[in-house]
């Protein structure tokens, strides 16, 4: 049989066709398994769900006995709850007032109200145990509200307050007495930031520095710079990791948009190195080692606290080698390496992450505590990744721009703050860092264990998170008695408790004190009454159940109207 060079010609188009089809569908194959399997890896089913769920809520009676409690259990629970109310609205009565009146002209302060608990149990939650959000003073690791009661500080500024908010208050005086003759003056520069940018480069070894205003700038400013510099369009971030609110590093639940040039993939996997090693249009991997604490989860908070949570557990060697590999996969491929350490840096070490697990990044974000007390946010990088134009194509640039970029208060804040390190004192607590940290943890968990009570914790040196080691739906209600007990948690609640480096031994046997006191009231009161049946797949399932039960009913609701069926 004779071929026409035209039959040819269309099988050898055809086979190349199958061919690249093939290598497409592998790679997108490729992709997929590098997806971490739970919501968070997958941002647009998180969306759709997002959107199918429907509030619902218990009434007062199903309130204390979702779980299937009896009904001595829940009277039980009752009347702890109502006790504890009546705590709330004497001890907290002024500061409660001031909150609910904000609250009307706060939009920040409706959300953070409403999304402490599972939405479930919201309503009852803040008619009884209102938001108390205000606060007068700080001293030493204490805050006092406006009640004038004291209470151990455990939310950490988010995360800023690594130094004492004694030792911030000085920094922030001291600066603004140098610059006062300069005065708000911008644009141009104030003497403390070139001393900056020269410290700074010696803490993360990299060439230069820009300044910015907050960590979400930083953030941005680094992902635009190696796609301008690799000339590729997209940013590989890891499963539950945060970094800032900015579309590109937000995919998912609570940003509105769809992230297009954004892969989320599993951290400390295989298949995620796979994927760098093969996409070409990779621009840079986005890495915040704080999730070295709880690989692939998105921060813990209460309201999305309706099992036993997900556990966290630091391994220091696993997570370090990790980062070990993907910095040889990122110089391998040119893909730029950035480190987000707007949270962990300072804090586990003076030379922050790429110190702590020893591994050295091509950027490096840092913010919260290095502005001295003031908002800041800072990029280091190598000299040819944060250069912002060409030689040879002038007008070709990658712009950064910001009003309030190196403002004189906060270049004097921050370098009050960096010259600070190098004293003794500060020195002092940088020493044993892990091992005071790592005791203190152990030293909490072995009292809980003594009172048999179902709370562990588990840290990244300061950063902290509760874990339970029981099935149970209410382990949200932890919050309420730490507070009642004198230990204030941010909003998230229990999944994050950050302590400053100024609390003492004595400060911290205290605050034990205060949780074990505050833990066996809980249990006291019956909220963690044991129901073998209950698993967290159980509760999953029983929430499920409910969804959809709503959804349906809402449906027969606009068929029929008002649920009641036409004869
Ligand atoms: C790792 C990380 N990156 C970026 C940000 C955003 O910083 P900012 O809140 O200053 O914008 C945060 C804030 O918590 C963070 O923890």
């Amino acid at each position: 049989m004779q071929w026409g060079s035209a039959t040819l010609a269309f099988y050898g188009i055809g086979a190349a066709a199958v061919a690249t089809s093939v290598a497409a569908l592998r790679k997108r194959l490729e992709l997929s398994q590098a997806k971490h399997p739970s919501l968070s890896g997958h941002a647009r089913i998180a969306h759709r769900l997002a959107r199918f769920v429907p509030f619902y809520e218990y009434d007062a009676e199903r309130f204390f006995c979702s779980d299937g409690a009896t009904h001595d259990i829940a009277a039980r629970r009752r009347a702890g709850f109502n006790q504890l109310s009546q705590i709330y609205r004497t001890r907290f009565a002024e500061t409660i007032r001031a909150t609910a009146e904000a609250a009307e002209s706060l939009s920040d302060l409706q959300f953070t109200a409403a999304y402490r608990v599972p939405f479930q149990y919201r309503r009852m939650v803040r008619a009884h145990l209102p938001s108390a959000s205000f606060v007068q003073a700080s001293h030493g690791v204490m805050l006092t509200d406006l009640d004038a009661n004291r209470s151990y500080d455990l939310t950490g500024s988010y995360g800023v307050n690594l130094l004492g908010y004694d030792f911030y208050k000085a920094t922030i005086d001291r600066g603004a007495a140098r610059v006062r003759e300069l005065g708000p003056v911008l644009g141009f520069y104030h003497p403390a930031i070139a001393e900056n940018a020269n410290m700074l480069k010696e803490i993360s070894g990299l060439d230069e520095v820009s300044f910015h205003m907050s960590g979400t700038e930083a953030v941005m400013q680094a992902v635009r710079l190696a796609r301008y510099h690799t000339c590729r369009s997209h940013v590989v971030r890891f499963c539950g990791a945060y970094h800032g609110w900015w579309d590109d590093v937000q995919p998912g639940v609570g940003n509105p948009t769809a992230t297009r040039q954004t892969y989320t993939l599993t951290e400390m996997s295989e298949r995620a190195l796979r994927v760098l090693r093969k996409r070409r249009n990779i621009a840079c991997v986005l890495v915040n080692p704080l999730q070295a604490l709880h690989p692939n989860i998105s921060p813990p908070s209460d309201s999305a606290l309706i099992d036993s949570g997900a556990g966290a557990h630091f391994d220091k060697a696993r997570y370090g080698a990790w980062l070990k590999k993907l910095r040889a996969v990122c110089s391998e491929r040119s893909i730029v390496l950035i480190f987000d350490e707007v949270f962990v840096g300072f804090r586990l070490a003076k030379g922050g992450a790429q110190e702590y697990f020893g591994v050295r990044a091509d950027l490096v974000t840092y913010g919260k505590t290095l502005g001295g007390g003031l908002p800041v946010g800072v990029v280091c990088g190598r000299r040819d990744l944060m250069k912002r134009y060409r030689d040879d194509h002038p007008a070709d640039i990658c712009l950064a721009r910001g009003t309030f970029n190196s403002h004189p208060y906060v270049m004097a804040a921050m370098n009050e703050f960096l010259h600070a390190l190098k004293t003794p004192q500060i020195d002092a607590l940088y020493r044993d860092l892990d091992e005071v940290w790592n005791a203190r943890r152990d030293m909490l968990n072995a009292r809980l264990a003594a009172a048999d009570l179902p709370v562990r914790v588990a840290n990244l040196s300061s950063i902290w998170t509760v874990c339970y080691t029981q099935p149970s739906r209410y382990h949200w209600m932890l919050q309420y008695y730490l507070r009642a007990e004198g230990l204030l948690l941010s909003w998230i609640g229990t999944g994050r408790l950050i302590f400053s480096l100024n609390y003492s031994d004595a400060d911290f046997a205290a605050v034990v004190d205060c949780f074990v006191a505050a833990a066996g009231a809980m249990q006291r009161d019956g909220w963690w009454w044991r129901n073998p049946a209950l698993t967290d797949r159980t509760i999953k399932r029983t929430v499920l159940k409910e969804i959809i039960g709503e959804r349906w009913a809402r449906l027969r609701r606009a068929v029929f109207g008002n649920g009641q069926r036409t004869a």
